[in-house]
């Protein structure tokens, strides 16, 4: 015993010392997963290459910890199509989950894929699979997905010794013939509906509900309908054929049992009508268990409960791919993904209800559902064309996707985690919320300046954002700020002059022709300038103390003839040395609230003087950057 252990502790010495062995394996998996994506022509490309680490840097690939082996692939919707190349995947034999859903894969499932003998996960559903199901499967297998194809034959009894199987889905194919007893006792997710099955239902599956196999018409026994006749349990041993079943079960009907057939045919029918209609008014979608679905509330599932939260409820099935990317973002996945995601409202504007989605993957987005948006299919994707193509700039946010319906409109974006400036700058400071101090409020200015006249710059000019708020600035992590919204007020029925909240960014020529011009979002800009020097929302809420309906009225009348330091928030009276600037800062704000548009600045005129801010800051105090300082703030209260 000894003797062999100190054998194989040797040998197992000299393997692991014999140079490169380690990645001789993951460099064949690499040449596997090569060839896999050589030969599958797809949509979107994969950006795998030879030169760049597989496990670090190629999308949908995950390793071992130790980085020896590629143990996950997971391409769902990436748009792959035609059959899977045969001795690709195979060949990666430390893989334990696979995942190719939702893509257009067809022809057979090649053996060697579903015996690879670590996979315990395979998710293959949704695609345009044929054939026979592959008898020789992995016996670690724990979930087999493959509904949604078109796979026919019967169902193999390999099944049978997936002992490990907790999930086997099924539906939605072409398979014919029994049911196999399947002694499975970690079954639980089991689904077998609308295929072409026959015959009884083994008692071992009685425990499945009726969803599991409604859709076969020539299948029977609890719990669906009592089999008539004396049609033998199929044994595994020898499956009698389909047609023997049948014909043994129909040969003993008298007259009077066809008829009671008839009527509880006509009852089934209805049930399953109902069930049908039931279906279709759930539409629940079936989550991969890993991830989604324990992350909270999935939007498919919360449907029932809440269907007015749910940004899935107006998408039609038959549109389910419309997802329409704008090149510059990496994202992979699809409407399908985005559905099935877990959805937090993050706030319910003007224009619709914003949502946070976290993707299976754990991909964040924000999704956007209008609601009352007036214009038409064409007019709306050409201004999602121009809000895709204008949007790329580093201090705009920009939209990655869309999705247009007749019932429901959906935008994704970029999730940016700090919140918007409005939540930084009057959220509750109870919250422990450092107040930003004055160096990032120049610096938030100066980024949301630029990114407004980026907007203005483009497009020989004509553009407008038309809504500039601080609720519309949104904060990275490192307090960089960004423009959403840019563009949809162009499609939006909502009347945005009259909302109360948004009275106080209005420049008097909008509220007057309800017309907007550049000029009106250097006013609007200017406001938010002067929310920033004084702490107070320009809201229309009179119980509030920080906020001020009239804010560029007020200022004038406070400051009257003289700056005076009386309006300036008194967070950013703690520090030092910034009165100047901030003086500085009064006088660009005043300028862009000028009453007469052509008496304001031009955006890149505001930059030039908020830049000239920024200059005069860093030489009076020396080698301090703008944002060293925050943890000085972070003590405040
Ligand atoms: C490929 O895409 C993934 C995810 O989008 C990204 O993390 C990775 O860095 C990319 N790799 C290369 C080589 O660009
Ligand atoms: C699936 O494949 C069949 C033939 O194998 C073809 O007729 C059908 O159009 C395909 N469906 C899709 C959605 O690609
Ligand atoms: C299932 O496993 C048993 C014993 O492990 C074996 O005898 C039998 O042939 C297997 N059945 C199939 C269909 O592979
Ligand atoms: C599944 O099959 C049923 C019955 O044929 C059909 O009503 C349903 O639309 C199918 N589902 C999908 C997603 O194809
Ligand atoms: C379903 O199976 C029966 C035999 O059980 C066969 O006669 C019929 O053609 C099959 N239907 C389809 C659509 O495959
Ligand atoms: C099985 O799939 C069908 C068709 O997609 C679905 O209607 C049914 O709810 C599913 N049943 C279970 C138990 O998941």
């Amino acid at each position: 015993m000894q003797h062999l252990t100190v054998i194989a502790f040797v040998a197992a010495s000299l393997i692991a010392s014999i140079p490169h062995a380690k990645s001789a394996d993951l460099n064949s998996d690499k040449q596997a997963l090569l060839a896999f994506a050589a030969s599958l022509p797809r949509g979107r490309k994969l950006n795998w290459s030879s030169t760049t680490p597989v496990c670090t840097s190629w999308v949908g690939v995950t390793c071992t910890p130790d980085k020896s082996r590629v143990h996950t692939l997971r391409l769902p919707a990436v748009g792959l199509f035609g059959p899977i190349p045969s001795d690709t995947l195979g060949k990666l034999d430390a893989l334990e989950v696979l995942s190719l859903r939702s893509n257009r894969l067809t022809v057979d499932l090649p053996p060697e894929v579903g015996s690879i003998p670590a996979l315990h996960s395979l998710y293959l559903q949704h695609n345009n699979l044929s054939g026979i199901i592959p008898t020789s499967l992995s016996s670690s297998l724990t979930f087999l997905d493959l509904s949604y194809n078109t796979f026919d034959g019967e169902i193999p009894l390999k099944v049978q010794n997936l002992t490990q199987l907790t999930a086997l889905l099924l539906q939605n194919n072409s398979l014919s013939g029994p049911i196999p007893d399947l002694q499975l006792p970690k079954l639980r997710h089991l689904n077998l509906s609308n295929n072409n099955l026959s015959g009884p239902i083994p008692p071992s599956l009685q425990r499945f509900p009726l969803s599991s196999f409604l859709g076969n018409a020539f299948l029977c026994g609890f719990p669906l309908e009592p089999c008539f006749g004396t049609a033998p349990i199929p044994s595994p041993v020898s499956p009698p054929s389909p047609n023997k079943i049948k014909k043994s079960f129909w040969k003993k009907i008298r007259t009077g049992v066809i008829i009671a057939i008839a009527a509880i045919g006509g009852v089934l029918l209805l049930i399953l009508i109902l069930m049908l209609v039931i279906c279709i008014f759930k539409r629940k979608g079936h989550t991969e268990p890993t991830t989604a679905s324990s992350k909270g509330k999935a939007i498919a599932g919360g449907r029932a409960e809440n269907p007015k939260e749910d940004y899935s409820s107006g998408v039609q099935e038959a549109e389910r791919n419309k997802l329409v990317f704008f090149g510059g973002s990496s994202y992979n996945f699809d409407l399908e993904d985005l559905l099935r995601a877990s959805a937090e409202v993050l706030g319910k504007g003007s224009y619709g209800t914003t949502y946070k989605a976290v993707l299976e993957d754990g991909t964040t987005v924000v999704v956007k559902r209008l609601k009352e948006v007036v214009v038409s299919k064409k007019d709306f994707e050409q201004q999602m064309e121009i809000i895709g193509r204008v949007g790329q700039h580093q201090n705009v946010i920009p939209l990655r996707a869309y999705y247009y319906s007749k019932d429901e409109k959906l935008l994704v974006f970029d999730y940016v985690p700090s919140g918007s400036l409005a939540v930084v700058l009057h959220g509750n400071k109870a919250d422990g919320r450092a107040p930003l101090n004055w160096e990032t409020r120049v610096k938030i200015s100066l980024d949301v300046a630029r990114g407004i006249a980026h907007l203005h710059a483009e497009g020989g000019g004509k553009f407008i954002h038309g809504n500039i708020k601080a609720s519309n600035v949104l904060l990275s992590q490192n307090l960089d700020g960004r423009v959403s919204e840019f563009g949809l007020a162009q499609i939006m029925t909502t009347p945005q002059t009259s909302l109360p909240q948004l009275v106080g960014y209005r420049a008097p020529e909008v509220l007057e022709t309800k017309k907007t011009i550049q000029k009106s979002d250097v006013y609007s800009f200017g406001v938010l300038l002067l929310e920033m020097l004084t702490g107070k929302a320009p809201l229309r809420s009179p119980g509030r103390k920080d906020s001020v309906e009239h804010l560029p009225k007020w200022v004038r009348s406070v400051v009257r003839e003289e700056w005076t330091a009386e309006i300036f928030d008194v967070d950013l009276l703690r520090h030092p040395n910034v009165e100047d600037e901030m003086v500085q800062m009064l006088q660009i704000a005043m300028a862009c609230v000028a009453a007469d548009p052509e008496q304001r600045p031009r955006m890149d005129e505001v930059i030039r003087r908020i830049t000239e801010i920024r200059n005069s800051y860093s030489s009076s105090s020396g080698t301090r950057t703008p944002l060293e300082d925050r943890p000085e703030t972070a003590q405040a209260p």
